[in-house]
Protein backbone atom coordinates (compact mmCIF):
# COMPACT_ATOMS: atom_id res chain seq x y z
CA UNK A 1 0.00 0.00 0.00
CA UNK A 2 1.35 3.37 -0.99
CA UNK A 3 1.54 5.54 2.12
CA UNK A 4 -0.65 8.50 2.56
CA UNK A 5 1.12 11.82 1.98
CA UNK A 6 -0.32 15.13 4.36
CA UNK A 7 0.37 18.69 3.79
CA UNK A 8 0.42 20.92 6.46
CA UNK A 9 -0.21 24.55 6.74
CA UNK A 10 0.62 26.72 9.60
CA UNK A 11 -0.49 30.09 10.55
CA UNK A 12 0.32 32.33 13.77
CA UNK A 13 2.80 32.51 16.51
CA UNK A 14 5.97 30.31 16.87
CA UNK A 15 3.98 27.94 19.30
CA UNK A 16 1.92 27.04 16.27
CA UNK A 17 5.02 26.28 13.94
CA UNK A 18 6.43 24.38 16.77
CA UNK A 19 3.24 21.98 16.99
CA UNK A 20 3.29 21.72 13.84
CA UNK A 21 6.69 20.06 13.66
CA UNK A 22 5.68 17.94 16.67
CA UNK A 23 2.50 17.02 14.12
CA UNK A 24 4.93 15.74 11.39
CA UNK A 25 6.89 14.17 13.48
CA UNK A 26 3.90 12.02 14.90
CA UNK A 27 2.59 11.56 11.62
CA UNK A 28 5.98 10.62 9.64
CA UNK A 29 6.77 8.17 12.99
CA UNK A 30 3.18 6.43 12.26
CA UNK A 31 3.76 6.07 8.36
CA UNK A 32 2.47 8.76 7.03
CA UNK A 33 4.95 10.95 4.55
CA UNK A 34 5.26 14.69 3.82
CA UNK A 35 3.80 15.42 0.57
CA UNK A 36 5.29 18.07 -1.74
CA UNK A 37 2.57 20.28 -2.39
CA UNK A 38 -1.10 20.40 -1.23
CA UNK A 39 -2.34 19.30 -4.29
CA UNK A 40 -0.58 16.09 -3.93
CA UNK A 41 -1.40 15.73 -0.14
CA UNK A 42 -4.17 12.82 0.59
CA UNK A 43 -4.76 14.69 3.66
CA UNK A 44 -4.90 18.71 4.52
CA UNK A 45 -4.00 19.54 8.07
CA UNK A 46 -4.61 23.33 8.72
CA UNK A 47 -2.82 24.67 12.36
CA UNK A 48 -4.76 27.42 12.70
CA UNK A 49 -4.43 31.17 15.09
CA UNK A 50 -6.95 32.86 16.46
CA UNK A 51 -5.80 35.74 18.32
CA UNK A 52 -6.56 38.57 15.47
CA UNK A 53 -9.59 38.25 13.08
CA UNK A 54 -7.86 38.71 10.31
CA UNK A 55 -5.85 35.53 11.08
CA UNK A 56 -8.74 33.84 11.28
CA UNK A 57 -10.10 34.87 7.85
CA UNK A 58 -7.35 33.91 6.02
CA UNK A 59 -7.95 30.25 7.50
CA UNK A 60 -12.03 30.55 6.42
CA UNK A 61 -10.95 31.43 2.69
CA UNK A 62 -8.51 28.61 2.60
CA UNK A 63 -11.44 26.20 4.08
CA UNK A 64 -13.55 27.23 1.43
CA UNK A 65 -11.28 26.74 -1.42
CA UNK A 66 -11.02 22.73 0.57
CA UNK A 67 -14.62 22.82 0.25
CA UNK A 68 -14.45 23.16 -3.69
CA UNK A 69 -11.53 20.90 -3.98
CA UNK A 70 -13.19 18.01 -1.67
CA UNK A 71 -16.16 18.49 -4.13
CA UNK A 72 -14.35 16.67 -6.87
CA UNK A 73 -12.37 14.53 -4.41
CA UNK A 74 -14.47 13.25 -1.97
CA UNK A 75 -11.63 10.91 -0.42
CA UNK A 76 -9.69 14.21 0.90
CA UNK A 77 -9.12 14.15 4.65
CA UNK A 78 -9.22 18.06 5.73
CA UNK A 79 -8.25 19.05 9.62
CA UNK A 80 -8.43 22.05 11.01
CA UNK A 81 -5.94 22.33 13.99
CA UNK A 82 -4.67 24.83 16.51
CA UNK A 83 -7.02 27.77 18.66
CA UNK A 84 -9.38 28.09 16.18
CA UNK A 85 -10.37 24.58 16.25
CA UNK A 86 -10.91 25.40 20.27
CA UNK A 87 -12.47 28.53 19.74
CA UNK A 88 -15.13 27.44 16.76
CA UNK A 89 -15.69 23.65 17.33
CA UNK A 90 -19.18 24.35 16.98
CA UNK A 91 -19.33 26.24 13.90
CA UNK A 92 -16.82 24.06 11.98
CA UNK A 93 -19.16 21.02 13.10
CA UNK A 94 -22.41 22.10 11.93
CA UNK A 95 -21.24 24.56 8.80
CA UNK A 96 -18.44 22.98 7.51
CA UNK A 97 -19.23 19.54 6.34
CA UNK A 98 -16.05 18.81 4.24
CA UNK A 99 -13.92 19.26 7.81
CA UNK A 100 -13.23 15.56 8.71
CA UNK A 101 -11.33 16.48 11.91
CA UNK A 102 -11.13 19.14 14.63
CA UNK A 103 -7.87 18.81 16.82
CA UNK A 104 -7.59 22.26 20.03
CA UNK A 105 -4.00 23.13 20.59
CA UNK A 106 -3.87 20.88 24.15
CA UNK A 107 -5.20 17.98 21.91
CA UNK A 108 -2.69 16.56 19.06
CA UNK A 109 -0.23 14.62 21.17
CA UNK A 110 -2.36 11.46 19.50
CA UNK A 111 -3.19 13.14 16.05
CA UNK A 112 -2.30 9.70 13.93
CA UNK A 113 -4.68 8.25 15.73
CA UNK A 114 -7.53 10.59 15.30
CA UNK A 115 -6.66 10.39 11.42
CA UNK A 116 -6.89 6.79 11.29
CA UNK A 117 -10.08 7.39 13.13
CA UNK A 118 -11.25 9.52 10.19
CA UNK A 119 -10.45 7.02 7.86
CA UNK A 120 -11.81 3.96 9.66
CA UNK A 121 -15.16 5.87 9.39
CA UNK A 122 -14.97 6.70 5.64
CA UNK A 123 -14.40 3.25 5.16
CA UNK A 124 -17.51 2.26 6.94
CA UNK A 125 -19.37 4.81 5.41
CA UNK A 126 -18.52 3.55 1.92
CA UNK A 127 -19.56 0.36 2.63
CA UNK A 128 -22.66 1.32 3.66
CA UNK A 129 -22.40 3.00 0.18
CA UNK A 130 -24.04 6.26 1.90
CA UNK A 131 -22.91 8.19 -0.92
CA UNK A 132 -22.01 12.01 -0.46
CA UNK A 133 -20.58 10.36 2.30
CA UNK A 134 -17.66 14.20 2.42
CA UNK A 135 -20.64 15.99 3.82
CA UNK A 136 -20.96 14.24 6.84
CA UNK A 137 -17.82 15.86 7.87
CA UNK A 138 -15.86 16.63 11.14
CA UNK A 139 -15.85 13.05 12.17
CA UNK A 140 -13.25 13.67 15.17
CA UNK A 141 -13.46 16.18 17.43
CA UNK A 142 -11.08 16.43 20.22
CA UNK A 143 -11.03 20.27 21.18
CA UNK A 144 -9.86 21.34 24.57
CA UNK A 145 -8.85 17.99 26.09
CA UNK A 146 -7.01 14.91 24.74
CA UNK A 147 -3.30 14.22 24.78
CA UNK A 148 -0.81 16.97 24.99
CA UNK A 149 1.88 17.70 22.31
CA UNK A 150 4.33 17.33 24.82
CA UNK A 151 3.69 13.58 25.23
CA UNK A 152 5.23 13.21 21.58
CA UNK A 153 8.31 11.45 21.17
CA UNK A 154 10.43 14.30 19.37
CA UNK A 155 11.59 12.92 16.01
CA UNK A 156 15.03 15.63 16.53
CA UNK A 157 15.35 15.27 12.32
CA UNK A 158 11.98 16.85 11.58
CA UNK A 159 13.20 20.35 11.35
CA UNK A 160 13.23 22.88 9.15
CA UNK A 161 16.27 24.73 10.06
CA UNK A 162 19.37 21.65 10.79
CA UNK A 163 21.05 24.54 13.77
CA UNK A 164 18.36 26.07 15.08
CA UNK A 165 15.22 24.64 17.14
CA UNK A 166 12.08 25.77 19.01
CA UNK A 167 11.52 23.62 22.59
CA UNK A 168 8.30 24.18 24.35
CA UNK A 169 8.73 25.40 27.89
CA UNK A 170 5.20 25.48 28.85
CA UNK A 171 1.66 25.48 27.64
CA UNK A 172 -1.37 28.17 28.03
CA UNK A 173 -1.51 30.72 30.02
CA UNK A 174 -2.94 32.15 33.53
CA UNK A 175 -2.54 35.91 33.12
CA UNK A 176 -6.20 37.89 32.83
CA UNK A 177 -5.24 40.40 29.81
CA UNK A 178 -8.85 41.56 28.99
CA UNK A 179 -8.11 41.37 24.76
CA UNK A 180 -6.62 38.04 24.89
CA UNK A 181 -8.30 34.73 23.52
CA UNK A 182 -5.03 32.59 23.99
CA UNK A 183 -6.16 31.68 27.83
CA UNK A 184 -9.40 30.54 26.22
CA UNK A 185 -7.87 28.49 23.24
CA UNK A 186 -4.60 27.55 25.04
CA UNK A 187 -5.82 26.79 28.60
CA UNK A 188 -4.33 26.95 32.09
CA UNK A 189 -0.62 26.99 32.35
CA UNK A 190 1.72 24.07 32.36
CA UNK A 191 5.31 23.62 32.73
CA UNK A 192 7.32 20.73 31.83
CA UNK A 193 10.07 19.74 34.18
CA UNK A 194 13.47 20.51 33.39
CA UNK A 195 14.50 17.51 33.19
CA UNK A 196 12.29 16.63 30.30
CA UNK A 197 13.18 20.07 28.25
CA UNK A 198 17.23 19.22 28.83
CA UNK A 199 16.70 15.90 27.33
CA UNK A 200 15.50 16.89 24.48
CA UNK A 201 17.68 20.18 23.97
CA UNK A 202 20.47 17.36 24.53
CA UNK A 203 18.98 15.23 21.55
CA UNK A 204 18.45 18.42 19.29
CA UNK A 205 22.15 19.36 19.93
CA UNK A 206 23.59 16.10 19.56
CA UNK A 207 21.93 16.38 16.53
CA UNK A 208 23.62 19.14 15.46
CA UNK A 209 21.06 22.22 16.65
CA UNK A 210 23.44 24.65 18.53
CA UNK A 211 20.53 27.55 19.11
CA UNK A 212 17.50 27.31 20.79
CA UNK A 213 14.63 29.51 21.30
CA UNK A 214 12.37 28.26 24.38
CA UNK A 215 8.54 28.83 23.98
CA UNK A 216 6.24 29.33 26.28
CA UNK A 217 3.15 32.66 26.31
CA UNK A 218 4.63 33.93 29.49
CA UNK A 219 8.27 31.91 29.45
CA UNK A 220 9.64 33.21 32.34
CA UNK A 221 6.69 32.33 34.48
CA UNK A 222 8.04 28.77 33.97
CA UNK A 223 7.90 26.56 37.03
CA UNK A 224 5.42 28.52 38.89
CA UNK A 225 2.62 25.74 38.56
CA UNK A 226 5.56 23.36 39.44
CA UNK A 227 6.67 24.60 42.69
CA UNK A 228 9.92 23.69 44.35
CA UNK A 229 12.09 26.70 43.52
CA UNK A 230 11.13 25.66 39.88
CA UNK A 231 11.92 28.84 37.69
CA UNK A 232 13.16 30.01 33.70
CA UNK A 233 16.47 31.07 35.73
CA UNK A 234 17.20 27.80 36.93
CA UNK A 235 16.18 26.01 33.65
CA UNK A 236 18.60 28.12 31.48
CA UNK A 237 21.58 27.21 33.94
CA UNK A 238 20.40 23.89 33.59
CA UNK A 239 20.39 24.26 29.88
CA UNK A 240 23.79 26.90 29.79
CA UNK A 241 25.63 23.09 30.71
CA UNK A 242 25.22 21.37 27.24
CA UNK A 243 28.46 21.50 25.26
CA UNK A 244 26.56 22.01 21.81
CA UNK A 245 24.60 24.86 22.72
CA UNK A 246 26.12 27.82 21.51
CA UNK A 247 22.79 30.43 21.75
CA UNK A 248 20.09 30.04 24.08
CA UNK A 249 16.91 32.77 23.67
CA UNK A 250 13.08 32.53 25.17
CA UNK A 251 10.04 33.96 23.84
CA UNK A 252 7.60 35.67 25.23
CA UNK A 253 8.20 37.38 28.55
CA UNK A 254 6.03 39.04 30.72
CA UNK A 255 7.03 42.55 32.45
CA UNK A 256 5.72 41.25 35.91
CA UNK A 257 7.90 38.48 36.01
CA UNK A 258 11.18 40.02 35.28
CA UNK A 259 13.18 38.89 38.21
CA UNK A 260 16.01 39.97 39.62
CA UNK A 261 17.01 35.92 39.61
CA UNK A 262 16.26 36.74 35.85
CA UNK A 263 18.45 39.29 35.17
CA UNK A 264 21.12 37.44 37.08
CA UNK A 265 21.48 34.54 35.04
CA UNK A 266 20.72 36.81 31.73
CA UNK A 267 24.03 38.72 33.35
CA UNK A 268 26.06 35.59 34.20
CA UNK A 269 25.35 33.13 31.05
CA UNK A 270 27.12 33.96 27.94
CA UNK A 271 25.40 31.79 25.73
CA UNK A 272 22.15 33.71 26.27
CA UNK A 273 20.68 35.93 23.29
CA UNK A 274 20.84 39.50 23.66
CA UNK A 275 17.62 39.76 23.39
CA UNK A 276 14.46 39.92 25.29
CA UNK A 277 10.75 40.22 23.59
CA UNK A 278 8.79 42.01 26.63
CA UNK A 279 5.50 43.30 25.27
CA UNK A 280 4.27 46.81 27.42
CA UNK A 281 1.20 46.78 25.07
CA UNK A 282 0.66 50.11 25.76
CA UNK A 283 2.43 52.98 27.55
CA UNK A 284 -0.77 54.53 28.77
CA UNK A 285 -1.39 53.63 32.32
CA UNK A 286 -5.12 53.99 31.87
CA UNK A 287 -4.87 51.46 28.83
CA UNK A 288 -2.68 48.97 30.77
CA UNK A 289 -5.32 49.03 33.86
CA UNK A 290 -8.43 48.55 31.25
CA UNK A 291 -6.46 45.65 29.73
CA UNK A 292 -5.33 44.41 33.45
CA UNK A 293 -1.98 43.87 32.07
CA UNK A 294 -0.79 44.21 36.22
CA UNK A 295 1.85 47.00 35.75
CA UNK A 296 2.26 50.84 35.23
CA UNK A 297 4.58 52.82 32.95
CA UNK A 298 6.78 53.43 35.81
CA UNK A 299 7.11 50.03 36.78
CA UNK A 300 7.88 48.73 33.46
CA UNK A 301 10.53 51.42 33.20
CA UNK A 302 11.87 49.98 36.71
CA UNK A 303 12.32 46.49 35.48
CA UNK A 304 13.93 47.90 32.27
CA UNK A 305 16.24 49.77 34.60
CA UNK A 306 17.26 47.36 36.50
CA UNK A 307 17.95 45.16 33.35
CA UNK A 308 20.32 47.56 31.84
CA UNK A 309 22.09 48.12 35.55
CA UNK A 310 23.15 44.82 35.05
CA UNK A 311 23.18 44.09 31.22
CA UNK A 312 23.40 47.09 28.98
CA UNK A 313 23.38 45.30 25.91
CA UNK A 314 20.52 43.60 26.02
CA UNK A 315 17.67 45.07 23.65
CA UNK A 316 14.22 44.64 24.25
CA UNK A 317 11.53 43.98 21.79
CA UNK A 318 7.85 44.53 22.05
CA UNK A 319 4.17 44.09 21.07
CA UNK A 320 1.76 46.92 21.27
CA UNK A 321 -1.94 47.29 20.95
CA UNK A 322 -3.77 50.17 18.50
CA UNK A 323 -7.39 51.32 19.13
CA UNK A 324 -8.28 49.50 22.35
CA UNK A 325 -11.47 50.76 23.69
CA UNK A 326 -11.17 53.78 24.68
CA UNK A 327 -7.86 55.14 23.92
CA UNK A 328 -7.65 58.66 23.09
CA UNK A 329 -4.56 60.16 21.21
CA UNK A 330 -2.87 61.16 24.34
CA UNK A 331 -3.00 57.79 25.87
CA UNK A 332 -0.85 57.11 22.12
CA UNK A 333 1.59 59.98 23.05
CA UNK A 334 1.96 58.03 26.29
CA UNK A 335 3.10 54.88 24.14
CA UNK A 336 5.01 56.78 21.84
CA UNK A 337 7.27 58.40 25.13
CA UNK A 338 7.47 55.20 26.57
CA UNK A 339 8.87 53.61 22.80
CA UNK A 340 11.53 56.24 22.58
CA UNK A 341 13.03 56.11 26.33
CA UNK A 342 13.44 52.43 26.05
CA UNK A 343 14.68 52.50 22.55
CA UNK A 344 12.79 49.17 21.57
CA UNK A 345 15.18 47.44 18.81
CA UNK A 346 11.76 46.21 17.15
CA UNK A 347 7.97 45.86 17.58
CA UNK A 348 5.11 44.47 16.59
CA UNK A 349 2.38 47.02 16.20
CA UNK A 350 -1.59 45.54 15.74
CA UNK A 351 -4.81 47.08 15.46
CA UNK A 352 -7.42 45.97 18.50
CA UNK A 353 -9.72 43.24 16.96
CA UNK A 354 -12.06 42.24 19.72
CA UNK A 355 -12.28 38.54 20.22
CA UNK A 356 -15.25 37.10 21.37
CA UNK A 357 -15.55 35.68 24.99
CA UNK A 358 -12.96 38.10 25.72
CA UNK A 359 -13.65 40.59 28.59
CA UNK A 360 -12.62 43.53 26.35
CA UNK A 361 -15.95 42.10 23.65
CA UNK A 362 -17.81 43.27 25.93
CA UNK A 363 -16.61 47.12 25.63
CA UNK A 364 -17.65 49.36 22.74
CA UNK A 365 -14.98 49.27 20.00
CA UNK A 366 -15.16 52.95 19.69
CA UNK A 367 -12.21 53.76 17.62
CA UNK A 368 -12.83 53.63 14.31
CA UNK A 369 -10.72 51.41 12.10
CA UNK A 370 -9.38 54.37 9.93
CA UNK A 371 -7.70 55.68 13.51
CA UNK A 372 -6.41 52.66 14.57
CA UNK A 373 -4.74 52.20 11.25
CA UNK A 374 -3.19 56.17 11.60
CA UNK A 375 -2.37 54.75 15.20
CA UNK A 376 -0.74 51.98 13.39
CA UNK A 377 1.10 54.45 10.80
CA UNK A 378 2.75 56.54 13.75
CA UNK A 379 3.83 53.67 16.39
CA UNK A 380 5.33 51.62 13.22
CA UNK A 381 7.06 55.37 11.79
CA UNK A 382 8.78 56.00 15.30
CA UNK A 383 10.10 52.50 15.33
CA UNK A 384 11.10 52.43 12.18
CA UNK A 385 13.86 55.60 13.20
CA UNK A 386 14.61 53.87 16.71
CA UNK A 387 15.74 50.72 14.70
CA UNK A 388 17.32 52.88 11.77
CA UNK A 389 19.62 54.62 14.85
CA UNK A 390 20.47 51.34 16.56
CA UNK A 391 21.47 49.86 13.57
CA UNK A 392 23.27 52.72 12.51
CA UNK A 393 25.62 52.66 15.50
CA UNK A 394 26.46 49.15 14.95
CA UNK A 395 28.27 49.88 11.63
CA UNK A 396 31.68 49.40 11.71
CA UNK A 397 31.61 46.44 14.49
CA UNK A 398 32.04 43.29 14.05
CA UNK A 399 29.06 40.71 15.22
CA UNK A 400 28.98 36.99 15.85
CA UNK A 401 26.61 35.83 12.72
CA UNK A 402 24.73 32.44 12.83
CA UNK A 403 24.28 31.57 8.83
CA UNK A 404 20.86 30.37 8.11
CA UNK A 405 20.85 30.18 4.70
CA UNK A 406 21.36 32.20 1.13
CA UNK A 407 19.50 35.61 0.93
CA UNK A 408 16.06 35.51 -0.60
CA UNK A 409 16.41 38.34 -2.55
CA UNK A 410 19.97 37.80 -3.85
CA UNK A 411 21.65 34.44 -4.02
CA UNK A 412 25.40 35.85 -4.10
CA UNK A 413 24.50 36.52 -0.56
CA UNK A 414 24.21 34.51 3.17
CA UNK A 415 21.82 35.95 5.47
CA UNK A 416 22.15 35.36 9.25
CA UNK A 417 21.41 36.57 12.82
CA UNK A 418 23.53 38.14 15.28
CA UNK A 419 22.93 37.62 19.13
CA UNK A 420 20.44 40.46 18.93
CA UNK A 421 18.54 38.95 16.38
CA UNK A 422 19.65 41.42 13.36
CA UNK A 423 19.29 39.94 9.95
CA UNK A 424 22.97 40.66 8.69
CA UNK A 425 23.56 39.66 4.90
CA UNK A 426 26.71 39.45 3.70
CA UNK A 427 28.53 38.53 -0.22
CA UNK A 428 29.27 34.85 -0.25
CA UNK A 429 28.28 31.89 -2.33
CA UNK A 430 27.70 28.58 -1.28
CA UNK A 431 26.21 26.31 1.52
CA UNK A 432 29.59 25.72 3.35
CA UNK A 433 29.10 28.45 5.59
CA UNK A 434 25.25 27.78 6.54
CA UNK A 435 25.03 26.73 10.66
CA UNK A 436 28.51 28.20 10.87
CA UNK A 437 29.22 31.07 13.54
CA UNK A 438 30.90 33.66 11.17
CA UNK A 439 32.38 37.81 12.30
CA UNK A 440 31.10 39.79 9.94
CA UNK A 441 31.82 44.00 9.45
CA UNK A 442 29.01 45.80 9.42
CA UNK A 443 29.11 47.91 6.62
CA UNK A 444 25.93 49.47 6.00
CA UNK A 445 22.26 49.41 7.62
CA UNK A 446 18.85 49.39 5.27
CA UNK A 447 15.74 49.27 6.97
CA UNK A 448 15.39 46.18 8.67
CA UNK A 449 18.68 44.72 7.86
CA UNK A 450 22.10 45.11 7.92
CA UNK A 451 24.87 44.33 5.16
CA UNK A 452 28.44 43.30 6.41
CA UNK A 453 31.44 41.55 4.82
CA UNK A 454 32.79 38.34 6.55
CA UNK A 455 35.97 38.94 8.40
CA UNK A 456 38.34 36.28 7.24
CA UNK A 457 40.75 35.84 10.11
CA UNK A 458 44.44 36.06 8.84
CA UNK A 459 46.15 32.73 9.15
CA UNK A 460 49.62 32.70 10.66
CA UNK A 461 52.23 31.61 8.14
N1 LIG B 1 -6.33 42.37 19.04
C1 LIG B 1 -5.13 42.82 18.60
N2 LIG B 1 -3.96 42.32 19.00
C2 LIG B 1 -3.98 41.32 19.91
N3 LIG B 1 -2.99 40.63 20.51
C3 LIG B 1 -3.54 39.72 21.31
N4 LIG B 1 -4.89 39.80 21.28
C4 LIG B 1 -5.18 40.80 20.41
C5 LIG B 1 -6.40 41.37 19.94
N5 LIG B 1 -7.58 40.95 20.39
C6 LIG B 1 -1.57 40.92 20.27
C7 LIG B 1 -0.83 41.27 21.57
C8 LIG B 1 0.00 40.04 21.79
C9 LIG B 1 0.27 39.57 20.40
C10 LIG B 1 0.70 38.16 20.28
O1 LIG B 1 -0.96 39.76 19.74
O2 LIG B 1 -0.01 42.38 21.31
O3 LIG B 1 1.19 40.32 22.50
FE1 LIG C 1 -2.60 36.77 25.99
FE2 LIG C 1 -1.82 38.26 28.11
FE3 LIG C 1 -1.42 35.55 28.09
FE4 LIG C 1 0.02 37.11 26.44
S1 LIG C 1 0.05 37.18 28.72
S2 LIG C 1 -1.00 35.15 25.91
S3 LIG C 1 -1.42 38.73 25.91
S4 LIG C 1 -3.39 36.62 28.12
Amino acid sequence: MTRKAFFLHSYGCQMNKLDSELVASKLQQAGYRAAASEGEADVVLLNTCAVREHAEDRVWSRLGRLRQRKRRDPALVVGVLGCMAEEHQRTLQARMPHVDLVVGPSAFGDIDQKLEQVFQSARRRAGLELGESWRRGAGVVAAGHGVSGDVVHREVGVRPQRSQAYVSVMRGCNMPCTYCIVPATRGKEISRSIDDIVAETRRLCDDGVTEVTLLGQTVNAYGRDLGRGVTLARLLRALHEIDGLRRLAFITSHPNFLSAELIDALAELPKIARYLHLPAQSGSDAVLKTMRRGYTVARYLRRWEDLMARCPDVELHSDWIVGYPGETESDVDGTVALMERVRFAQSYVFKYSPRPGTVAAGLCDDVPDAVKAERNQRLLAVQERLTAERNLALVGSVQEVLVEGPSPRDPERLTGRTAHHRIVHFPAVGRDLVGQYVPVRIDAAAAHSLLGSRVVESVAR
